[in-house]
């Protein structure tokens, strides 16, 4: 798709390079034809596992909370649940969070990873650091901070996370902010210990800011995924350039809630807080009650991974051994390589009604004019086991009858 953001009266400023979102982009593919079969929606990351109902009661219980401007650092009850769950799950002590600051809510982690990159260091000709494919706020935010996206190509050849190794020096100077997503969307790779070690020695020896994406986090084949935050803590410096985000949105199937965190080094976050005050939205006192309850039980999370294990298990009797199908550490996406996504995504749709996100639309073209996903369709493995039994057969049976070659025929 060539549009870019706003080219009518109201002009996009510096966002001006950016494309629409993936689902704009999305419907301009697919909304002129109506499938022949009941659509089914694969493209989007929307859990559709049922929200912990106990939540949704103190939602509807908390009525009388709307009359009140909620405090925009969170609760007592809020961060109690949240430190209680960064304990339980990453062993942090809250002796790491002396700070109130260090832990704020955010509404939804989208807005708080926009947020995040206007506290970064100023540098001339700035940059940040973002893998390709990626989750496009990364982009806007950048603009957003006046500096330009770099994209760093995270694909097979480089394990589907940026090689920190291909970074020169020159660039690392310029480097404002380095935006990273672990399990990351969409190829679901996991950075271990070590090179998220690498990355915040990077940050503290360039003067940047590392902001890390682990809202995938709770969503995992074997083995849990490790956050930033467990590197501050090891290193006993609760002054690190590090900001983290994780989410209710995936964790507990609450995309709906719009409740997040964001947590990280002490003056990063005061610089945070500082903007948030002035600037943040506040997130409801009802929303931090239910996100309380949410981050203080594991029961539903537990159940949710298991489903997940189970419609990859599912997938991979499916579709091993083709489009390079392979099980992601994290996550809940497949990443399959069908030759030609746009294309796949067309024929999927005409064919089977089954909507499913060409790669092309989380990446960018690379200097040599390639785009890194373009032969790829991500498809959200998000809906119940007996939904996605009928999906992923159909998803079987249309590229099944797909030719990358033979683009155009449908
Ligand atoms: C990698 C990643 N980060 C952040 C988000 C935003 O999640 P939310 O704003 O619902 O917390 C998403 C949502 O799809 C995502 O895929």
């Amino acid at each position: 798709m060539q549009n870019r953001l706003g080219s009518g009266k109201f002009g996009p400023g510096r966002f001006g390079a950016l494309p629409p979102s993936p689902f704009a982009q999305l419907r301009a593919l697919l909304d002129d034809v109506t499938p022949s079969q009941e659509p089914l929606s694969l493209a989007i990351g929307e859990p559709r596992h049922a929200p912990p109902s106990a939540v949704l009661e103190v939602l509807s219980a908390a009525r009388d909370s709307y009359a009140k401007y909620p405090p925009i650092g969170g609760t007592p009850e809020w961060r109690q649940a949240v430190i209680g769950w960064l304990s339980r799950r990453f062993d942090l002590s809250d002796a790491l969070f002396e700070e109130t600051t260090q832990i704020l809510p955010v509404n939804g982690t989208r807005e708080g990873l926009f947020m995040a990159a206007q506290i970064a260091p100023q540098k001339a000709d700035g940059v940040m650091l973002i893998p390709n494919p990626f989750y496009q706020v990364y982009a806007a935010a950048a603009l957003a901070a006046g500096a330009n996206p770099v994209y760093l190509p995270a694909t097979p050849a480089t394990g589907h996370l940026p090689d920190l190794d291909a970074l020169d020096d020159s660039l690392l100077a310029r480097t404002q902010a380095f935006y990273f997503c672990s399990p990351a969307n969409p190829q679901g790779a996991v950075a271990d210990a070590s090179y998220l070690a690498r990355l915040l020695e990077l940050a503290r020896a360039h003067n940047f800011l590392l902001v890390v994406d682990e809202c995938y986090s709770e969503i995992y084949d074997h083995t849990p995924p490790p956050s930033a935050l467990q590197l501050m803590q090891a290193a006993g410096d609760n002054e690190m350039p590090l900001v983290v985000f994780h989410s209710l949105s995936k964790r507990s199937n609450l995309p709906g809630l719009r409740s997040g965190f964001c947590a990280g080094g002490r003056s990063v976050m005061r610089a945070l807080a500082a903007l948030r005050a002035i600037a943040g939205p506040q997130s409801p006192l009802a929303v931090q009650e239910a996100a309380a309850l949410a981050w203080s039980d594991d029961a539903h999370v537990q159940e949710s991974r298991q489903k997940y294990g189970e419609k990859f298990a599912a997938a991979e009797t499916l579709f091993a051994g083709c489009y390079d199908f392979y099980r992601p550490a994290g996550g809940f996406f497949l990443w399959l390589n069908v030759g030609d996504g746009e294309a796949a995504a067309r024929h999927l749709w005409v064919t089977q009604g089954v909507r499913v996100l060409p790669g092309t639309y989380l990446a960018r073209d690379d200097a040599g004019g390639d785009n890194p996903a373009s032969s790829y369709i991500r498809v959200a493995l998000v809906d119940e086991q007996e939904t996605m039994t009928v999906a992923l057969k159909r998803l079987k049976d249309g590229l099944g009858s797909f030719n990358p070659a033979a683009v155009g025929a449908d």
